[in-house]
């Protein structure tokens, strides 16, 4: 069994081999993963031999990474706000830019008290989560996600923190139906946002994420354009809509708000200056 100094310049060469870019801050993410070990921890004992069973999931994952899996996937877990979530393939991975919108909502809504929200295609659960536990359980969350597999790790993860979100897995296109008009402080989502045609031209590892939580039709724009006609009716008057955008997709997002009767539109930016979510007030 090789020590741990040589098992980092192992992996290290076939990561590298494999054209995996930041090599060393991935090794130590998987180092820290596989054995517990920080950089450091390695320096220190970087002559001692790890137990097998360790070894081998090492093994496995550098495998997987070297032959395109996200590191993610490959480690099963991502980290959000904070929070590690589980992930795997069939579910969208959780991105940092998305705590763009989580903080500006948790900002928008910050002096209703017990509010009632939806996040609409939950994914992995990162934003209904994320916005329980900013408000520490004071209010009363539910996530809707359409797809079988993505419905596994919300499950997991609602499991994981123990949470009190009320889960449906189901169409936002139809699940409507089940609140009354006027329901809720905050909708709040990350849809589906890629031009169809855009998707082919995607990274070859986002390419391994799922179709389903990419598409957003010919112009990436139907589910702002279907969340606005049959969600606002659900929110209180007063009550605040907030989505994650994409490049570029600022001026539409807004448009289609503003006519579906929104105010007090507002975006922010994200840390490389794209503006990624945008917020606004039902009248
Ligand atoms: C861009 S991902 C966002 C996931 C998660 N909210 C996040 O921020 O990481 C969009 C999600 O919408 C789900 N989805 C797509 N169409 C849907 C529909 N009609 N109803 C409910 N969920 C849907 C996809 O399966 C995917 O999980």
């Amino acid at each position: 069994m090789p020590t741990y100094k040589e098992i980092y310049s192992q992996a290290k060469k076939r990561l590298e081999e494999a054209g995996i870019e930041c090599v060393k801050s991935e090794l130590l993410n998987i180092f820290w993963y596989c054995f517990g070990i920080n950089r450091l921890n390695l320096i220190i004992c970087g002559s001692d031999i790890p137990e097998a069973t360790r070894y081998n999931e090492f093994c496995r994952v550098i495998r997987q990474r070297c032959s395109g899996v996200p590191i993610q996937y490959a480690i099963g877990k991502c980290n959000f706000m904070d929070m590690d979530i589980d992930v795997g393939e069939g579910v969208l991975i959780p991105r940092e830019d998305t705590s763009v919108l989580v903080n500006a909502s948790l900002d928008a809504i910050k002096s209703v008290k017990n509010p009632k929200i939806i996040d609409l295609c939950s994914g992995s659960g990162c934003i209904a989560f994320a916005i329980e536990r900013g408000l520490c359980r004071s209010c009363d969350v539910y996530a809707v996600e359409i797809s079988k597999k993505a419905f596994k790790y919300l499950s997991l993860n609602h499991k994981k923190y123990d949470s009190k979100v009320n889960l449906i897995n189901d169409d936002i296109f139809s699940c409507h139906r089940y609140f009354e008009n006027g329901y809720f402080d905050l909708i709040i989502s990350n849809p589906p946002y890629i031009r169809s045609d855009d998707i082919s031209k995607l990274q070859s590892e986002v390419l391994l994420e799922p179709h389903l939580a990419l598409d957003g039709g010919e112009y990436g724009l139907d589910f702002y354009e279907n969340i606005c006609k049959l969600w606002i009716p659900k929110l209180k008057s007063g009550g605040v809509i907030s989505f994650e955008i994409g490049k570029g997709q600022y001026n539409d997002v807004r448009e289609i708000m503003d006519s579906s009767g929104i105010t007090n539109i507002k975006a922010f930016l994200d840390i490389n200056n794209i503006y990624r979510a945008v917020i606004g007030e039902r009248v």
